[in-house]
């Protein structure tokens, strides 16, 4: 079965590796990718999304340009020393002239996609979820209309990225993330519980250029400088080799391989300021709790485990055979 799929990202050097595994997956049809701030401007994202479609060999996919700011607090500055001062590992790549972005803004393409798909259409949304939240506010009925919206964002039980409580993506724009968790869409979670675990080694990011065609050379190339980030930082670790976190190419696998991972259910929220700020919570065990937060909300899925052997091959696989 064909998935259609609309990618929502800030490329970011993992989200490159979220669109080359898309696109080369059998069972995906990229209808179409949204940008958004976040590991670089949306500006820098939009050019890195058109170059990447074009680098991969997918040019007509449609990129659609979204938020540069998030729903209300005031925007935290791009993260360079993880992604590079491109978000592409510096590696600097740009679309060819006369590419462009669609007219439509993200937030109404995601809308135009949902509509035109059906309930077929399932949307990756794998940076801060602004976009996401403007497409709510567009088109109230639009949960009912998504089939699954897989996020790659949060930390439930494993400690944040960007605080101990908090992942990069959800903290960017809590408010909006706040929003998706309450939208009462078929929300799937693949944050930090499971990519924090789904560690990409030199040995493998090797495999890819060496057997991966063009694709896997770029995205060997613009992972140097987020494998030595990672190194710096120890945060890949448990490996005796450098290696980065998959991060969002994980919640790409969740849409053709569910059975990779375990999951919880509940009603969850995000924390949207203070010390807190960007944790997601979720009640687990469908407690009646003092504090009512939790009430009156649809409940999501938060991937707590992966087979991370599993998904690892599936990346390395899908790529390779793609080439
Ligand atoms: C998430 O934050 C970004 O840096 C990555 O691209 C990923 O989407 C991981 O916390
Ligand atoms: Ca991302």
């Amino acid at each position: 079965m064909i998935q259609p799929i609309i990618i929502d990202t800030d490329p970011g050097v993992d989200d490159a590796m979220a669109i080359a595994f898309a696109l080369g997956h059998p069972e995906i049809e990229l209808a179409g990718i949204t940008t958004v701030f976040g590991n670089v401007s949306v500006n820098q994202a939009t050019s890195n999304a058109l170059a990447l479609l074009e680098s991969f060999g997918a040019p007509q996919v449609p990129v659609a340009k979204g938020a540069a700011v998030p729903l209300i607090q005031p925007p935290f500055p791009h993260p360079d020393f993880v992604h590079g001062k491109d978000g592409l590992g510096n590696i600097d790549i740009q679309p060819s002239g006369g590419r462009a972005p669609v007219s439509e803004s993200a937030a109404q393409f995601i809308v135009d996609k949902a509509n035109e798909y059906g309930g077929e259409l399932t949307l990756v949304a794998i940076g801060p979820l602004t976009n996401v939240a403007l497409a709510l506010r567009l088109d109230p009925e639009l949960p009912k209309k998504l089939k699954q919206l897989v996020i790659m964002g949060g930390a439930v039980d494993e400690p944040g990225n960007v605080s101990p409580v908090a992942e990069a993506n959800f903290l960017s724009d809590p408010h909006s993330a706040d929003i998706v968790m309450g939208s009462g869409a078929n929300v799937v979670v693949v944050g930090l519980d499971v990519t924090h675990k789904v560690i990409l080694t030199d040995t493998s990011l090797r495999h890819l250029r060496d057997n991966g065609g063009e694709v896997g050379k770029l995205l060997w190339d613009s992972s140097r400088f987020y494998v030595n980030y990672y190194s710096n930082i120890g945060a890949a670790s448990g490996q005796d080799e450098p290696g980065c976190c998959m991060h969002d190419a994980a919640a790409v696998a969740y849409v053709v391989a569910p059975e990779l991972f375990d999951v919880i259910c509940g009603p969850a929220r995000v924390v949207p300021e203070g010390i807190g700020a960007g944790q997601l919570t979720i009640n687990r065990k469908g407690y009646t709790y003092l504090l009512k937060y939790w009430e009156n909300r649809s409940p999501v899925t938060v991937c707590m485990e992966a087979d991370d052997a599993k998904l690892i091959e599936l990346f390395l696989q899908t790529i390779c055979d793609a080439s």
